[in-house]
């Protein structure tokens, strides 16, 4: 590669965008032994008001059918977004050691549509959730104003009682996830000094089990 410029270059060793997908994400997780957080990523919703509206959520996992996980509550905007109009992007953003040692930057997005999971597995993502998150799904009213300190120790008693064994912090009623079926993968990588190369996925229209892939310009 010249130090200069060049054109990165992504390989396309699968028919199945989720087992690309995976094997990034497999070879990021690989490069952070040490890693106890999952990953952020990003899902932008159409909002009434503000037009295009995205935020940060955590990556879930996929499904049993192999769809990107998340969670949220129901009284959040995103889920009104959703319950609207059902149109995402999810956008990852990975660092990746590419093969001379140097970081390699990934974005993966998403164009599909969120669907809501079913009650069965809601409540096994809810069983996941660590103790704040159950917490927090219990005593936070999604975006509206608090008193910190009033908030503080509504927290601090159901706390208290967890510890004691006196509350099981079971599911909420706001809880919910959804799983993101999409209609492209869009798989971007970046190598120092170099031009993005993406690779494609396109439901092919005429056959939805099939993919159609291709390179597209960065
Ligand atoms: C690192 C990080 C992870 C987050 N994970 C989630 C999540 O998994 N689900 C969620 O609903 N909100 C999550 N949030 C909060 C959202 O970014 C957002 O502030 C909140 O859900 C309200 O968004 P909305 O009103 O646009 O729906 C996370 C925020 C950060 C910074």
């Amino acid at each position: 590669m010249n130090p200069l410029s060049d054109i990165s270059y992504i390989e396309i060793q699968t028919e199945d965008p989720v087992q690309m997908f995976s094997q990034i994400l497999e070879a990021f997780e690989n490069s952070k032994p040490n890693k106890t957080m999952p990953s952020p990523i990003n899902i932008a919703t159409f909002d009434d008001e503000f037009g295009a509206l995205n935020r940060t959520v955590n990556y879930r996992g996929l499904t049993v059918d192999k769809h990107i996980t998340i969670v949220t509550q129901k009284d959040s905007r995103k889920y009104a977004n959703i319950m609207k109009d059902p149109r995402v992007t999810v956008t990852f953003y990975l660092e990746i050691p590419n093969t001379k040692g140097q970081i390699a930057q990934w974005q993966i997005r998403l164009f599909g549509k969120a669907i809501e999971l079913s009650p069965g597995e809601i409540s096994n993502l809810w069983n996941e959730e660590t103790v704040f998150a159950k917490i927090r799904s219990r005593i936070c009213d999604c975006g509206k104003p608090i008193e910190y300190l009033k908030l503080k120790e509504t927290h601090d008693t159901i706390l208290k009682a967890y510890e004691n064994g006196e509350d099981s912090l079971p599911q909420t009623e706001l809880f919910t996830a959804f799983k993101v079926v999409p209609s492209i993968w869009d798989f971007y990588k970046s190598d120092p000094n170099c031009i993005g190369d993406r690779i494609q996925y396109r439901k092919d229209e005429s056959d939805s089990t099939k993919w159609i892939k291709m390179h597209v310009a960065a």
